[in-house]
């Protein structure tokens, strides 16, 4: 057994849904605590909701709720996530939570007795985005570079912690520690932060301006929120400062984080850890932002990505392999359905599936689905052999994930994956198949490519557990023993000859083309090629629709798709409407017809476009045919 590991995601914010980038910082954590059970560490993995301040309050106003009714609400919806995406989280924090704010409390006690917190009054640029001041030097054309809005001038008598007594001791700290913060790029950026001379923390804000926070021990009439808030979930979570966990795991504390917030966690997480006379974690782990379509997600852009949709319409273990293969830890990436789909089909469908697919059923064909007993003397001889391969191969995998390169860590499996389908070219089974004089050859050859699939099935394990198990029921395993050991990995022929294989099921099927809508889980059922008969509506029903005229002002075909154009219509307003009439209309005969347009549907993204409304038409037999007004008609005339 190795040292006890501890991972934390940061806390999310409560006042939006999670998406895609909450999304990808929690299977990461997950991936990496499940790759330290393949080295029987004892994990913990700590994950939950930042729900005081200022921003959440008006949150909370905006839907007319109480705070605590809102923080409830939301953060339910981040905790009941988790395990529709396989995330095996050991606990969730929020920071409402009794026992939390006791912890908040009894620190800042004991750093203000010490006399790093004092009072005073202060004029600065503070983003409420970010929760905190910034300098004149780190806005971009006078922006947080985060959030893209311009910080407002705060003048408030506050508390403030003293961090820039400390901070000749961090330089020293990040300096003697190399990995401390990885990659090195934000190391480095950290340890530029340290070139000037770092402003104290304001920790606090008057009551009379916002309430919704945790009571400062020393004065009643000011609360704290945010940072010396929401960093101490960290420890508060593992019951310091007696508590068994914190005893156990704080020693292996790791943390994972976003680029935006490498500052809080790099510079004012360590300071606070020092004054408090707590030991300082082993590694902040950053990464960076997943974009969509080249630009930030957000709310008022519209191209926000729900991690849920994605695992309906693609599967759950296909998503997850998608946002480790994609991203380089460190790096923004950008998504894309297409993207994602070429991954699919590449990496899985074609590598991976099809070399389970290959070797199951040359097992059947040649063996009767039974695993042959290898010939002990080829074996020896290193014929065909895998094994030196596969420990390298296991070896390398380690590294890269302890390092959190995880694309790195799969590229080392999908080597290997590369060199067994390679195997059964050269090889070519069905040659030997035909002289029984090759008859040993063949056993031992498939004996070894059964025995690297059963490699493989453990090292996808931390990444795609269904899949790993469902390897495991191929190759006659059972799937919940703890098959990912890498010790069990290490040892080559635990596959027992006589072994009986079950009937081989496909694991990726190919994906021929983007769906054009993600489907909801409960959207799958139904025959759907017979017409449903339609229930009555109501002409209230009817009501809820939306119809207008509007005139096509300009179209295009969208690239890589033979279906779809790009209709910018005018309705009284502009808009774009993408519409899968191209095979029945060229874009050119289109322009200046008016149309029906349904104007009041969801949004929807249909190859990296987003879609604000559809054009009616009907289907017949010669292809999809417009429907327009029989008289020129104002464009936004309503239908009724
Ligand atoms: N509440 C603070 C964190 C306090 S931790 C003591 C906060 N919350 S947040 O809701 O804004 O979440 C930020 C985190 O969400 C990022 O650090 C990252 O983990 C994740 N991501 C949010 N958007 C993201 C992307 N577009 N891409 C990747 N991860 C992103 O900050």
């Amino acid at each position: 057994m190795t040292a006890p590991f501890y991972i934390t995601t940061p806390i999310y914010y409560v006042n939006a849904r999670p998406h895609l980038g909450h999304a990808y910082t929690t299977i990461i954590a997950d991936v990496a605590t499940r790759f330290h059970s393949m080295r029987r560490t004892d994990t913990f993995f700590l994950t939950g909701t930042d729900e005081h301040g200022d921003k959440i309050l008006q949150a909370a106003e905006k839907e007319g709720l109480k705070p605590k009714q809102y923080v409830d609400k939301i953060s339910a919806l981040f905790r009941d996530l988790w395990p529709e995406l396989n995330i095996a989280n050991s606990d969730f924090i929020r920071t409402t939570d009794p026992a939390h704010k006791a912890v908040v409390k009894q620190i800042l006690t004991r750093i203000h007795a010490a006399g790093d917190i004092y009072f005073s009054e202060y004029e600065g640029l503070y983003c409420f985005g970010c929760e905190r001041f910034y300098t004149e030097r780190e806005l971009v054309d006078g922006k947080c570079p985060d959030h893209e809005v311009e910080p407002k001038v705060i003048k408030e008598a506050n508390y403030f912690f003293k961090m820039s007594r400390y901070q000749d001791w961090l330089i020293d700290h990040v300096k003697r520690h190399p990995d401390f913060i990885r990659p090195e790029r934000y190391r480095n950026e950290v340890l530029a932060f340290l070139k000037e001379p770092l402003e104290d923390l304001c920790i606090s804000r008057p009551k009379s301006r916002i309430s919704w926070g945790i009571t400062l021990p020393f004065d009643p009439d000011y609360v704290t929120y945010v940072w010396f808030d929401a960093l101490l979930n960290y420890v508060s979570a593992l019951d310091y400062p007696e508590g068994e966990k914190f005893k156990r795991f704080w020693p292996g504390a790791q943390h994972i984080v976003a680029k935006g917030i490498r500052k809080p966690h790099g510079i004012y997480w360590p300071i606070m850890l020092i004054a408090a006379g707590i030991p300082i974690y082993q590694h902040l782990n950053v990464h960076g932002y997943w974009n969509i379509d080249q630009s930030k997600m957000s709310k008022s852009l519209g191209n926000v990505v729900e991690p849920l949709e994605l695992k309906n319409v693609y599967g759950l273990d296909a998503f997850r392999f998608f946002l480790l293969r994609d991203m380089v830890f460190g790096l923004d990436s950008n998504f894309n359905q297409e993207a994602l789909v070429q991954r699919i089909n590449s990496d899985l469908a074609n590598d991976l599936g099809n070399l389970v697919s290959r070797v199951l059923s040359m097992a059947r064909k040649y063996f009767k689905g039974v695993v042959p007993e290898p010939d002990a003397g080829l074996l020896d001889a290193g014929w065909m052999d895998l094994k030196a391969v596969a420990a390298k191969t296991i070896d390398r995998f380690d590294q890269q994930m302890q390092a959190f390169t995880f694309h790195k860590g799969i590229l080392s499996i999908w080597n290997f994956i590369g060199q067994m389908n390679k195997i059964i070219d050269t090889a070519a089974p069905w040659q030997l198949a035909k002289d029984s004089e090759h008859e040993a050859e063949l056993r031992t050859v498939i004996y070894n490519l059964l025995e690297g699939l059963r490699i493989v099935s453990g090292l996808i394990y931390p990444v795609m557990p269904d899949s790993a198990k469902k390897i495991q029921v191929q190759l006659g395993l059972d799937p919940q023993a703890p098959f990912y050991f890498l010790n069990r990995l290490m040892q080559w022929g635990r596959l027992q000859p006589g072994t009986s294989l079950p009937k081989f099921k496909p694991l990726f099927p190919r994906i021929e083309s983007i769906p054009e809508a993600p489907k909801q889980a409960d959207a799958s059922t139904g025959d759907a090629s017979q017409p449903a008969a339609k229930p009555l509506i109501s002409i209230d029903d009817f009501a809820k629709l939306d119809l207008k005229i509007a005139t096509i002002v300009a179209a295009e075909a969208v690239p890589k798709s033979k279906k779809l154009l790009k209709i910018e219509i005018d309705m009284g307003e502009r808009r774009t409407i993408v519409s899968g009439i191209a095979e029945s209309y060229r874009p050119d005969e289109i322009v200046g017809k008016q149309v029906v347009v349904v104007a009041n549907l969801k949004p929807v993204k249909l190859m990296g476009i987003t879609s604000q409304g559809m054009l009616l038409s009907a289907d017949t037999d010669s292809g999809f045919c417009l429907l327009t007004p029989d008289k020129g008609t104002a464009p936004g005339a309503a239908i009724s």
